[in-house]
């Protein structure tokens, strides 16, 4: 994956493990750098960092037209990292209702299966760019007591039966995982 020189994109960034993103990115010379947020007031602190490299951009993943539109702002993008997630910490069989799977379902799964798609054809035109995936190594780690890590296994399927190995060939983008704790 070239980082130097790439025009980047950082969902979920304000804050946590996207905001350490950003500053491997800035470290590695990324050319741009596309800060998301649901907020943009949330960015302020991040731009002023860096306002000749870092672009912020408002963004809701689960919000079809908010990702579109994010995706004809930045189709100079080379480098896409899905990073917004959430993790609302409930059992599966025991939680009270479906609520929170429902939630984390739209924002884990669906969320970042809409960036990929929207952001697919810019990757293919810019010359065939990278996606990573953000995911968890809890996932691999038996019994799977929450259903973030349900998750997050199925979006390691995705990237590895589908992305990377037909529909990154077909759209000529790499795709990596980031696996965290
Ligand atoms: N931290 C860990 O130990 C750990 C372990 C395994 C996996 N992960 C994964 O690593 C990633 C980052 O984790 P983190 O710990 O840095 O989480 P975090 O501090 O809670 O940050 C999550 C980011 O995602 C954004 N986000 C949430 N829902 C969104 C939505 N619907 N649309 C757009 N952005 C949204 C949040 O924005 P707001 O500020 O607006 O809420 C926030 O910026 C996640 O995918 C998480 O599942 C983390």
């Amino acid at each position: 994956m070239q980082i130097q020189g790439s025009i980047a994109l950082v969902t979920g960034a304000n804050g946590g493990i996207g905001r350490q993103f950003v500053d491997g990115l800035r470290a590695a010379n990324a050319a741009k750098i596309y800060v998301c947020a649901r907020s943009l007031a949330k960015l302020d602190p991040l731009v002023a960092l860096d306002p000749e490299r870092i672009v912020p951009i408002e963004l809701e993943v689960t919000n079809l037209e908010s990702v579109q539109a994010a995706a004809a702002k930045c189709s100079d993008v080379t480098l896409l990292i899905n990073n917004a997630g959430i993790s609302l910490n409930q059992a599966i069989i025991a939680a009270d209702s479906l609520d929170s799977a429902r939630a984390e379902l739209e924002v884990n799964y669906f969320g970042l299966i809409n960036m990929c798609r929207a952001f697919a054809p810019s990757l293919k035109a810019n010359g065939g760019g990278t996606i990573v995936n953000t995911l968890s190594a809890g996932e691999s780690k038996p019994p799977l007591q929450r259903l973030i890590q349900c998750l997050k296994s199925g979006c390691t399927f995705c990237n590895a039966l589908c992305s990377r190995r037909v529909e990154c060939s077909r759209n000529a983008c790499g795709c990596g995982d980031a696996w965290n704790g």
